[in-house]
């Protein structure tokens, strides 16, 4: 399979930023949002992302006007259809990721492929709704998805070698380190780190730590190029939240996926982080006050 015209639906955080990835590597893309608005604010980030790299001599200015050039938009779902890869990038909702995917599966050629950068979902699930399991993984892009040199590709149990391969092609083709994770809560990464941001949380509602702390302790005694508390507004606690929800309503029993009261309270106050402008620390734009 020979992928040449890549769809994304959702123009927020991760959708903007693959968008913006694959447009950089050559590739037609589609970026679909439900309103023009979040198309706006998405291409918005995307310029000014493409335009830092150019600044920065990571790419010249010539590739990065040819990069925004190679950017469609659409709040058409028919403006997917003949893509040879869709990938999903929308709130994490399993109903609302299935619906699309019964949509996009029905709608779209017989042979675009789907991906799904789901957090924290069963890709099974998904690629069942989509009618074509087989033409169904997981990619799973990190934030920030220009910078962040890792995705995740996984598979289920039915999903097609020559597919896996397309995509696995494709995520080397937009600059990342390709691993292979399985169909399991958190995949690899999400599963190592969700735990640990929760800890950190834990740690400060029993007053063992401070945030500060958390964040001095583990950039400076273990390298990290941001401490637990700074990622977890970097990321967005409702995010973190309704990863670590879907689990724990899953897997009750295990104690490592409770979400902490602190989360749900600082997330029911609005203060999700980077994107609300407050979270454990203050933010402007993309800085931690
Ligand atoms: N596009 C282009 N440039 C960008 C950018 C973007 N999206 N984001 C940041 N930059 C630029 C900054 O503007 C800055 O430019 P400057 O040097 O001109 O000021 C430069 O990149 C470096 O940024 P910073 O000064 O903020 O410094 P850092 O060296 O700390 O780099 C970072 C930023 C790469 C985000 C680094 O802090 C980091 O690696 N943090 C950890 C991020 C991480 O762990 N991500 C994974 C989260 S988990 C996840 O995504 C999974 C999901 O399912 C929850």
């Amino acid at each position: 399979m020979e992928i040449k015209k890549v769809g994304v639906v959702g123009c927020g955080l991760m959708g903007s930023g693959i968008a913006q990835v694959a447009a950089m590597a050559g590739y037609e893309v589609v970026s679909f949002e439900v309103k023009e608005e979040f198309l706006d604010k998405g291409f918005a980030r995307i310029e000014k992302s493409v335009r830092k790299l150019a600044d920065k001599g990571k790419i010249s200015a010539d590739d990065a006007t040819a990069a925004l050039g190679r950017l469609q938009r659409t709040t058409e779902r028919s403006g997917l259809v003949d893509c040879d890869l869709v990938v999903e990038a929308i709130v994490e909702d399993l109903d609302a990721k299935k619906e699309l995917f019964a949509e996009l599966g029905a709608a779209c050629k017989p042979d675009t492929a789907f991906a799904s950068n789901t957090s924290s979902f069963p890709i099974a699930e998904m690629a069942e709704a989509s009618g074509r399991p087989e033409r169904f993984v997981g990619l799973h892009f990190f934030n920030p998805v220009p910078l962040m040199k890792l995705v995740e590709i996984i598979c289920h149990d039915g999903s097609a070698e020559d597919v896996v391969g397309a995509v696995r092609s494709f995520g080397e083709a937009v600059g990342k380190v390709p691993i292979m994770a399985k169909d399991t809560p958190g995949f690899v990464v999400n599963r190592l780190l969700v735990p640990l941001l929760l800890e950190a949380v834990r740690m400060i509602e029993r007053g063992d730590a401070t945030a500060e702390d958390c964040d001095t302790g583990l950039t400076l005694g273990c390298g990290h190029p941001m401490g637990p508390i700074t990622l977890l507004d970097y990321v967005g606690l409702d995010t973190t939240l309704s990863i670590v929800e879907g689990w724990h309503s899953r897997f009750p029993d295990n104690a490592l996926f409770e979400p902490p009261a602190l989360l749900r309270t600082m997330v029911e106050e609005g203060k999700l982080g980077r994107k609300s402008g407050q979270g454990f620390y203050a933010w402007d734009g993309d800085r931690r006050q």
